[in-house]
C-alpha cells in the first residue's frame, strides 16, 4: 500500500517516534511505500510530500518536534482546499492516510472520512484532553518538564520568602497542572475545570504563611478562569485559525495575590518549553505502540478509527468518540490533589 502520514496542530514530543514506528512496520512487515505530507494537511493541499523510509527516519526517536513540520491549515479552511487535497491524494496514488493530531486535526480527519478518504487517527497533545484514550503521548514529557521547573522554583521561593505563580499549558483542561501540582507539591493549583475564587486563594495563602511557611508555589493552567465577577481578565486574543491565544493568567493571579496579601510574588510562565525537546521514555514507548497499531489499523481497513490507550492496552476507538468531548480532569484525581492545598 501507499500510506501517507501527516502531523497537524501544535507539535509535541513523541511525534517522530510515531512516524518512525509506522515507517518501520509499514516498510519491513507490510512492504508499504510511505510518504509524509509537509506541514500537516498543507502538504497534500499544495502537493508537497516527501518519501519516508527506515533509513531516513534513523536517529529521530529521541528528537522533539516533527520531521514533517506541522500547521493548523486544513482542507476545509482554504479556497478549493478539499479539491486540491483530493487531487494530490489521487495523483500520488495514496491508499491511506495516517493523521497524527489533536482535537482540530482529528475532527478534520473525521470529516475527510465522511468525504470518502481512508483515514486512521493517532491522538497527540501535551494537554492530554482527547477523548477515547486514557493518555496522549507528549503529556508525560510536559509534566516531567513542569515538575523539574517547579522543584527548582521551590528553593528560590523559600530563599526569598516569596510566592511564585507558575503558569503551565492547558488550554481547556488542567491535566498538566493537576499532575505537576501533585508531583511537585504545589501549595495551590488552579485549573479550567474548577473556576477559582481569588479571595479563597489569598485566604489559604495567608493561613499557610501565618503557620510559619513563608514560601508558596501556585500552579495555574493557562486556561484557568476566575469565578464570574471576581477578577477581570483582558480580552481574549485569537490566532488565524480561531484558537484562543492564552498566556497571562499567572500575571493577573500574581498581581492580585501581592495586592491583597502584601506577599512578594513572582511569575514564571513555562510556555513552549513544555512542548520542546526530547520525549520521556514513557512517551517514546507510547508513541511507538501507537504508530505500530496505526499501520496495523490501515491494513485492517479500520477507516475512521483512532488508536488509543485503555487499561494498558492499545486499542482502536471511533474518531467520532475521540472528538465528541474533551477529556477533563477526573474529579477523584482533583480531590486527591486538593488534599494538599495550602
Ligand atoms: O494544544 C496544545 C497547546 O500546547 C496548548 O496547551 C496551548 O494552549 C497551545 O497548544 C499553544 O499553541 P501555539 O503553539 O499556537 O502557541
Amino acid at each position: 500500500m501507499r500510506v501517507c502520514i501527516l502531523t497537524g496542530g501544535g507539535d509535541c514530543p513523541g511525534l517522530n517516534a510515531v512516524i518512525r514506528a509506522v515507517v518501520r512496520k509499514g516498510e519491513k512487515h507490510y512492504g508499504d511505500e510511505l510518504l509524509g505530507s509537509l506541514d500537516g494537511y498543507r502538504g497534500l493541499i499544495d502537493g508537497e510530500t516527501v518519501t519516508l523510509d527506515v533509513e531516513s527516519m534513523r536517529g529521530t526517536l529521541p528528537r522533539g518536534g516533527t520531521v514533517l513540520g506541522t500547521s493548523r491549515i486544513q482542507p476545509y479552511g482554504v479556497p478549493e482546499g478539499l479539491e486540491r487535497f483530493r487531487r494530490s491524494v489521487e495523483s500520488l496514488g495514496i491508499d491511506a492516510l495516517i493523521v497524527i493530531g489533536g482535537e482540530g486535526t482529528l475532527a478534520c480527519a473525521q470529516e475527510l472520512c465522511r468525504d470518502g478518504f481512508r483515514v486512521v487517527g493517532v491522538p497527540k497533545t501535551i494537554d492530554n484532553d482527547i477523548g477515547g484514550t486514557e493518555l496522549t503521548f507528549g503529556f508525560d514529557t510536559a509534566v516531567q518538564i513542569a515538575v523539574e521547573a517547579i522543584d527548582r522554583l521551590h528553593t528560590t521561593a523559600e530563599s526569598h520568602d516569596r510566592v511564585i505563580v507558575v503558569e503551565v499549558m492547558g488550554r481547556h483542561v488542567g491535566h498538566i497542572a493537576t499532575w505537576a501540582g501533585i508531583a511537585a507539591g504545589a501549595t495551590i493549583t488552579l485549573i479550567p475545570e474548577e473556576p477559582f475564587d481569588i479571595d479563597e486563594v489569598c485566604d489559604a495563602l495567608v493561613r499557610r504563611h501565618e503557620r510559619g511557611r513563608y514560601a508558596s508555589i501556585v500552579v495555574v493552567a493557562e486556561g484557568a478562569v476566575p469565578r464570574p465577577g471576581t477578577v477581570e481578565l483582558p480580552d481574549k486574543v485569537y490566532d488565524a485559525f480561531g484558537h484562543v491565544r492564552l498566556g497571562g493568567i499567572a500575571t493577573r493571579v500574581a498581581d492580585e495575590i501581592e495586592r491583597r496579601t502584601g506577599y512578594e510574588t513572582r511569575v514564571t510562565t513555562l510556555g513552549h518549553v513544555q512542548r520542546g525537546g526530547t520525549p520521556t521514555a514513557f512517551d517514546r514507548v507510547l508513541s511507538t505502540r501507537f504508530g505500530l497499531e496505526a499501520i496495523d489499523a490501515v491494513h485492517d481497513e479500520a477507516w475512521g478509527q483512532m488508536v488509543a490507550l485503555r487499561a494498558g492496552d492499545i486499542v482502536r476507538v471511533p474518531l467520532s468518540e475521540a472528538v465528541a468531548n474533551l477529556k477533563v480532569v477526573d474529579p477523584r484525581l482533583w480531590d486527591d490533589a486538593s488534599q494538599f492545598f495550602a
